[in-house]
């Protein structure tokens, strides 16, 4: 069982398999990735090892992140082999979405269980402003096939900001109306690479949700494993809305989740500036008890928050880096 000194239990693992991107989302990569051929990501191998060690230690569901997961051609193969470990019950992928159109169907095949894909825009002038990208349709088209290939839990993950899409939270509400998706907007963080960026555009989620409750949608009652938004529902829609805001007080007290960098690196928080390096432990089979016990001492470290204010940084230069 992974345990913190704070009792938090830690049944989910983000598990980064890249962090390549191909988009240039203004928050994130505004310039785009900076290409770095030496990268040497984990392996088919390294991560079913990963994977089994912390199965071993109790952990049943795995979100595959980024960078993009779909650059990957081996992502079908990725998605099965988490799927086939012992203990693990649910395996997840975060996506930007650029080739969910032609791939949700092996992708499902291969046993993916549920799906986040962002979506910074409605409008596809927009759209491309933000990311840098024409694929507002392609990927609207996408999340349909998703639903048609059986996914029930599908997020649709949005950052307003205020010098582009503050003003289409309306457009928003109203086309989660016929749509039985969870669309969560995700409160601008600030990293490294954002400071400026981050004070002319970050939008509280506090105001969204005083808008909400104004507008009759209820809170809804947080499940304990229930990840980091706060939800609501409303009667006449068929989506719910979830806020993600982690400047504010006692977001991470429910803290469930561990992350693993492309390279590696076991990240206790987000915003943690070095993770601890597990790789020399994921290169044969025999290591596996020798990896468990790493784990199990890692979490020792875990600390009560992410400490940071608002406006502070961290160490996270983008999330890219460590997929969100
Ligand atoms: P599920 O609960 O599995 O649906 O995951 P999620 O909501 O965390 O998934 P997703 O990959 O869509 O992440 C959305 C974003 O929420 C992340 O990229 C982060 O920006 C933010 N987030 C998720 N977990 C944390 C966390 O522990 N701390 C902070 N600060 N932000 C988080
Ligand atoms: N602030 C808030 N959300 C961010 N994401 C990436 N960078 C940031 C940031 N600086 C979001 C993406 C994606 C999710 C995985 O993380 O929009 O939906
Ligand atoms: Fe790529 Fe996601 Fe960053 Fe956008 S937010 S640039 S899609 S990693």
């Amino acid at each position: 069982m992974l345990q913190d000194k704070m009792g938090r239990q830690f049944h989910y693992l983000r598990l980064s398999i890249t962090d390549v991107c191909n988009f240039k989302c203004t928050y994130c990569l505004p310039d785009g990735y900076q290409c770095d051929s030496s990268r040497d990501f984990l392996s088919l191998d390294e991560i079913r090892r990963l994977v089994t060690a912390f199965a071993r230690l109790g952990t049943s569901k795995i979100r595959i992140t980024g960078g993009e997961p779909g650059l990957r051609k081996d992502l079908p193969q990725i998605i099965q082999t988490c799927k086939s470990i012992d203990g693990i019950e649910q395996v997840a992928l975060t996506s930007n979405g650029f080739n969910l159109e032609q791939k949700i169907n092996q992708w499902v095949d291969a046993g993916l269980d549920s799906l986040n894909i962002s979506i910074d825009s409605l409008k596809p002038d927009m759209f491309r402003l933000i990311t840098g990208h024409d694929k507002l349709e392609s990927i609207l088209r996408g999340l349909a096939l998703a639903r048609q290939a059986g996914l029930k839990a599908i997020k649709v993950n949005t950052v307003l900001m205020q010098q582009y899409n503050a003003n289409q939270l309306d457009e928003y509400l109203s086309w989660l109306q016929d749509k039985a998706y969870t669309l969560r907007f995700i409160e601008l963080m600030q990293t490294g690479d954002n400071q400026s960026f981050f004070n002319q555009n970050h939008v509280s989620g506090e105001s969204i949700k005083q808008k909400l409750l104004a507008e009759g949608w209820s809170a809804v009652i947080r499940d304990k494993a229930a990840g980091p938004a706060q939800e609501f529902y409303h009667p006449d829609y068929q989506g719910k809305v979830g806020l993600i805001m982690p400047y504010s007080k006692d977001f991470c007290v429910s803290c469930n989740r561990l992350r693993m960098s492309a390279l590696g690196k076991l990240h206790l928080c987000l915003f943690t500036e070095h993770g601890i390096d597990m790789r020399s432990l994921l290169k044969r089979d025999n290591q596996l008890n020798e990896l468990c016990d790493a784990l199990q001492l890692a979490l020792a470290d875990k600390t009560p928050s992410h400490l940071l204010q608002e406006g502070e940084t961290g160490g996270t230069s983008h999330l890219a880096m460590i997929g969100g």
